[in-house]
């Protein structure tokens, strides 16, 4: 990250749109400043015309925006619609043949869904929930693998009005029941396994896990054959999607909900031990990511888009599960990593199913990039016409790799910064608008008022570093954190009088008025793309009998954004040699089996004692500095127990 900042002061290449490129965009410079000039005129009033246009209504709204429990936001209140109405039904007319899905498994098994076939599977699939008892409200919790029956499970959740809430399939069997028990479902869709990195993931087998140790509020399992490995079926609770949606017509009336009906909770981690459950609502959800894959992605009728995220994401939420959807467009989804069979596997399937615009995390580009020109360079990527990159800031190299390399120094990058909490981008390039600065994520959108500010919630001049906060509400923001409002208000509004959404970033603004990400305010980690609390891997930690105290912080990663590094301290004295081996790989283990393999610490030191102040505070800053290996010149007599820092540093 450090690299980012650091170039971000020296950046001084520049790429304006091309000519052909502004040409042919759904939003032209003109246009675009309209709705600028519209939004910053009358906020709910560009929101609501969009509203109107975009979303198909089962009855129209006439409360634009309803501000009166702020920070409670609710908008287009007294309209009803259906989500997946307005991501299949709307399209059957015009798009009923067009492909809505082309989905490709590790292995290679490919299948290509329609609008009319979506329509048909998610119909079946709602009746079937419907048969089973799942009512609107009700919270279904889904658990497979990244085929399109993910998608189509999400979607007969939205059209019956069932509330869900995607656990990744990665994520291991306490994390799956952490989240089933927090949200009280009664349902759990899963699949036997999914493929990925050449082997199968039973997922089916962690569901079982997790129920057993659940409070038990799952009813019924619902089970989609994917892989094929054996599972144990137990009677009267589990059911195969297969036989469950057999007898089914594809009709299902759509539940018209009203317009702040929660559509899907997703957690995410925080600062604290437990992650939080992140609630959004129908409507204005919708409309975000409609508008954003309108205006950031350019898409158009004939484009083949292919977001790379796992459904257990929000960028799977908003980029593969509606926003394509609604607006009618045509995506890939692809089960696997995009190693197998090789480094090519993702140019490989950009150049078979001929995707012209690609949304990627800087993590992956990194990785990829290491593998070397090769692999690109067997493929044809000529059609490809706009790239994206959305979870981290994008370090310059990698940027201009991704720029020259696969976009043929033809295609913008749409550097696309927002979070699980704003539901879709928030500050992003208009690719026909926007010059772009390799780092950026440039310029906030129209209708979105996001700004730095210092302590006082004053807005701050060119390069000066401060909190990112947006100043007015937007549609598809969060409403609020499951059955923790007060974690809500304290995480997301303790400061400036509680009128600003504090996003948890901390930015500066360049001298053109573009935005630069330069990291967390809080203690939450960025690996690979993904969000992980320190805390939650530390209290995984301790709950390992063997240890007495740990604290985690990140250092710069490479390929990964960043590693985690894991200061422990055991009940029993410090472990040396094979015995400190020993110990790292079951912490390893433990935190694998605990969170998922995403949160297994890179590394892992023992010392006698963390280091502390006088008042017993662990000094966090102090423990960055020994993770990534820096010289400690600053003074340490403040510190409680001074040896510990060179156990720390391994040098003792
Ligand atoms: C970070 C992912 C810099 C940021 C959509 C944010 C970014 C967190 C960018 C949200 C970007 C996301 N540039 N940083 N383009 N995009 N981030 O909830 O720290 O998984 O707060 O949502 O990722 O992560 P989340």
């Amino acid at each position: 990250m450090s690299d980012t900042i650091e170039s971000a002061l020296h950046e001084n290449r520049h790429f304006p749109p091309p000519a052909d490129f502004v040409a042919n965009a759904r939003l032209k410079p003109e246009e675009a400043e309209a709705l600028y000039r519209k939004a910053e005129e009358d906020h709910e009033g560009f929101w609501s015309d969009l509203a109107r246009e975009k979303i198909t209504w089962h009855k129209e709204f006439s409360v634009g925006l309803d501000d009166s429990r702020a920070p409670h936001y609710a908008w287009f209140t007294d309209g009803r619609m259906n989500v997946s109405y307005n991501c299949i039904d709307r399209h059957l007319d015009q798009r009923g043949d067009k492909p809505a899905i082309i989905f490709e498994g590790e292995n290679g098994d490919t299948r290509t869904y329609t609008y009319r076939d979506l329509y048909n599977e998610v119909g079946k699939l709602a009746n079937g929930l419907r048969a089973s008892g799942v009512k609107k409200g009700d919270r279904v919790v889904i658990y497979m693998p990244m085929i399109a029956e993910a998608v189509i499970a999400m979607q007969a959740c939205a059209r019956i009005g069932a509330i869900h809430s995607v656990v990744f399939g990665g994520f291991s069997a306490d994390a799956l029941r952490d989240r089933i028990d927090n949200s009280g479902a009664e349902v759990v869709i899963t699949a036997d396994g999914g493929t990925r990195g050449g082997r199968v993931v039973s997922l089916k087998k962690t569901t079982d896990k997790a129920l057993e140790i659940s409070s038990g509020t799952v009813r019924n399992v619902i089970v989609c054959k994917r892989a094929g490995n054996e599972v144990n079926m137990t009677e009267g609770r589990d059911v195969w999607w297969q036989d469950l949606v057999a007898d089914q017509p594809a009709d299902s009336e759509p539940e018209w909900v009203e317009s702040e009906h929660p559509l899907f909770l997703l957690y995410t981690s925080g600062s604290t031990g437990k992650p939080k459950g992140i609630q959004h609502a129908s409507a204005g959800y919708l409309l975000n990511t409609i508008v954003t894959n309108e205006w950031v992605f350019d898409l158009h009728d004939d484009d083949v888009f292919w977001c790379t995220a796992d459904v257990g994401w929000v960028t799977g939420h908003s980029y593969v599960a509606y926003g394509p959807l609604a607006i009618g467009a045509t995506q890939v989804v692809y089960e696997g990593v995009p190693t197998v069979p090789d480094g090519g596997r993702w140019w490989k399937m950009c150049q078979a199913h001929g995707v012209t615009v690609f949304y990627t995390a800087p993590t992956a580009i990194r990785a990829l990039m290491k593998l070397g020109d090769e692999f690109p360079g067997q493929y044809d990527l000529s059609k490809l016409r706009l790239l994206g990159t959305v979870g981290e800031p994008i370090n310059p190299e990698a940027w201009m790799w991704y720029y020259r390399t696969i976009g043929g120094e033809r295609c913008p990058i749409v550097d696309t910064w927002w979070q699980t909490e704003t539901g879709a981008h928030m500050i992003a390039p208009l690719p026909a608008v926007t010059t772009l600065t390799p780092g950026s994520c440039t310029r906030p959108l129209p209708g979105i008022v996001a700004d730095v500010v210092n302590e006082e919630g004053e807005s701050l001049g060119p390069d000066q570093g401060g909190f990112l906060v947006i100043k007015k509400p937007w549609p598809s923001m969060l409403r609020t954190v499951w059955q923790d409002d007060n974690r809500y208000r304290s995480t997301y509004w303790p400061k400036f009088g509680g009128k600003y959404y504090l996003a948890g970033d901390s930015a500066r603004r360049d001298p053109d008025g573009n935005f630069w990400i330069m990291g967390r305010i809080d203690d939450v980690l960025n690996v690979s793309g993904h969000r992980l609390g320190t805390m939650e891997i530390e209290s995984a930690l301790v709950a390992h009998e063997a240890v007495a105290e740990a604290a985690v912080v990140g250092r710069p990663h490479d390929v990964k954004g960043e590693a985690i590094v894991a200061f422990v301290i055991l009940k029993d004295e410090r472990p040396t040699g094979t015995a400190a081996e020993e110990m790292v790989k079951a912490l390893r283990d433990w935190v694998s089996e605990h969170i998922g393999p995403i949160a297994k610490p890179d590394d892992i030191r023992f010392a006698d004692g963390l280091p502390k102040t006088r008042s017993g505070k662990i000094m966090r800053r102090l423990l960055r500095s020994i993770a990534k290996g820096e010289e400690i010149t600053s003074d340490t007599s403040t510190l409680e127990n001074e040896a510990v820092v060179t156990q720390l540093q391994g040098k003792a």
